[in-house]
């Protein structure tokens, strides 16, 4: 596991502005140098890339898996609805770990379905910021 690529969904570019009750006070671009500090710490590489826009992480997804070893993706609400993205996840064979600020089991009813879920190695939600870590970790370290 050498680069790693974190993408990042829809109304994630607001981050520290949006809802902070349940995202925390912390900047979309504070987050993304969190990500950076610690692929640095890790010694591997990391690109990190958001967008509003399903077409694009679409299209991120299938350039990843020939130029990335993994992906940690916060797919927003596309999580709970998009079956592209989920067949995108599925087309590609690069292990993919699905992350969530938040705790998607303690909201509402649509969130606790993930259909992305079952095509993800695996899946972490609840941990603020944090949760992209300890994805970021589970690539490296339990990649197998
Ligand atoms: C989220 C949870 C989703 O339900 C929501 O639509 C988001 C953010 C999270 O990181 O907690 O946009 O993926």
């Amino acid at each position: 596991m050498k680069k790693l690529l974190v993408v990042n969904g829809p109304n994630l570019n607001l981050l520290g502005e949006r809802e902070p009750g349940i995202y925390g006070d912390d900047t979309y671009e504070s987050l993304c140098d969190m990500i950076m500090d610690k692929a640095e710490n890790m010694g591997i590489k990391c690109e990190v890339f958001q967008s509003n826009h399903e077409g694009a992480i679409i299209d991120k997804l299938h350039a990843a898996r020939k130029s990335f070893d993994g992906v940690v993706l916060n797919a927003g609400a596309f999580t709970h609805y998009s079956y592209a993205i989920r067949d995108a996840i599925a087309a590609i064979k690069i292990p993919v770990i699905e992350v969530h600020i938040s705790n998607v089991f303690a909201r509402d009813d649509f969130r606790k379905n993930s259909v992305i879920a079952p095509v993800c190695k695996g899946s972490i939600s609840g941990f603020g910021f944090a949760s992209y870590f300890m994805a970021m970790d589970a690539l490296v370290k339990y990649n197998g």
